[in-house]
């Protein structure tokens, strides 16, 4: 089955061809056939962040001949393809729309199914190309600039928010930080960078803990910004004007803060690890690139004996290769999306009920 995958639900507009059920000898496999990402860094760099109505008209511009170089390096028409799987939500109301109307469009002229998918699921299946399919259940810690989540997998599909951040998301921390000290937008690469010749016990930052035994799985990551803009002021440190000449107490403070957002995130990992014993571990959303959080953990899953799924950068970071995996179980049982379907930003993707260890409520998440 050729899919193709369309993303545009933040600042990156991308398409995909996948080819899936390629028989091998150990079950159905898949092949990525075309991975285009057209990326807008450039135009919100400026700016410091996502300018949604600059990402809107940029999808605008760009979606067209994303999906035809998408399909042309796949070296297939359109009249080849299966089904067609586009990012509902959660993102930007404006950009999700650009995806999801020219998904619209093409399924309609050429006839062909299309289904909406949940960005953050899409995270979780871009495990798909370069790992066997995931034993379940299965963890998942999706980081990127807008979630911060941890999802006990219990099937395929099946899937219970178990953690989550209550206030700033991981690589929006990254982004902030950077702005503070004038290392620019986006921050996790820079930052990630720049950590790796700092001293990352130069600055303990203190963690924060999540008193409610309900929710000990939870992030916070609020008050470690404020401490570094504290830490920034009360040491009169100097912006950085230019990264590659940045001072030694910029390069301490991005490995400090680096070392501190990884602590937290691998703490709850751990926690979660041993309540839930997991089969797969699974990390995965744009700050799954960064070097000290791959490499924790892999450790953690090493000293648990779990394997850990950390695809490569192209895979965690927004692509449409992840959207259109996402969409080939939907595609696969037929399904087909009405043409009222719309973008939702505020989509959910938790469909298993949590019930807490310490109460008889069901705590329903939005994401
Ligand atoms: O998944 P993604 O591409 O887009 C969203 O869905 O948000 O994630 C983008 C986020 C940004 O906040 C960026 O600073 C962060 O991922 N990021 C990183 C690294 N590379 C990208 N954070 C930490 N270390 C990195 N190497
Ligand atoms: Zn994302």
């Amino acid at each position: 089955m050729l899919v193709l995958g369309i993303e545009s639900s933040c600042d990156e507009t991308a398409a995909a061809v996948i080819e899936f059920g390629i028989k091998h000898d150990d079950g159905d496999g898949c092949r990525v056939r075309s991975n285009i990402i057209a990326s807008q860094i450039e135009t919100h760099r400026k700016y410091g962040g996502v300018v949604p109505e600059l990402a809107s008209r940029e999808h605008l511009e760009k979606i067209g001949g994303v999906v035809q170089e998408a399909l042309r390096s796949a070296g297939v028409r359109v009249a080849q393809i299966d089904g067609i799987s586009v990012t509902q939500g959660p993102g930007l109301v404006g950009s999700l729309l650009v995806g999801i109307n020219y998904a619209k469009a093409m399924a309609f002229a050429a006839r062909k199914p299309f289904v909406g998918v949940n960005h953050i699921e899409g995270h979780v299946y871009s495990v798909t190309f370069e790992f066997p399919p995931p034993q379940y259940p299965a963890l998942a810690l999706i980081v990127s600039g807008g979630h911060t989540n941890l999802f006990l997998i219990t099937e395929p599909e099946k899937y219970k928010l178990v953690g989550r951040t209550r206030d700033d998301a991981a690589g929006e921390a990254f982004d902030k930080v950077s702005k503070l000290i004038g290392l620019g937008y986006p921050g996790g690469p820079v930052v990630d960078k720049l950590a790796q010749q700092g001293d990352k016990r130069a600055i303990i930052f203190p963690l924060a803990e999540i008193k409610d035994p309900d929710h000990r799985l939870d992030f916070s990551f609020s008050g470690l910004k404020t401490a570094v803009l504290r830490h920034v002021r009360d040491h009169n440190i100097t912006p950085a004007t230019d990264p590659d000449n940045a001072s030694q107490e910029i390069r301490d403070l991005c490995a400090s803060f680096q070392n501190a957002v990884v602590r937290a995130l691998v703490r709850s990992l751990r926690k979660a690890v041993e309540l839930h014993r997991p089969k797969t571990i699974i990390l995965a959303g744009g700050v799954a690139c960064n070097i000290e959080l791959r490499s924790s953990v892999r450790h953690l899953a090493e000293e648990a004996g779990i394997p850990a799924c950390i695809p490569s950068p192209i895979y965690t970071t927004d692509n449409a290769a992840m959207i259109a995996a996402a969409g080939y179980p939907k595609l696969l049982r037929g399904e087909c999306a009405p043409w009222d379907m719309s973008a939702d930003v505020s989509i959910r993707l938790q469909n298993v009920d949590l019930e807490p260890a310490n109460s008889k409520r069901k705590v329903r998440y939005r994401i």
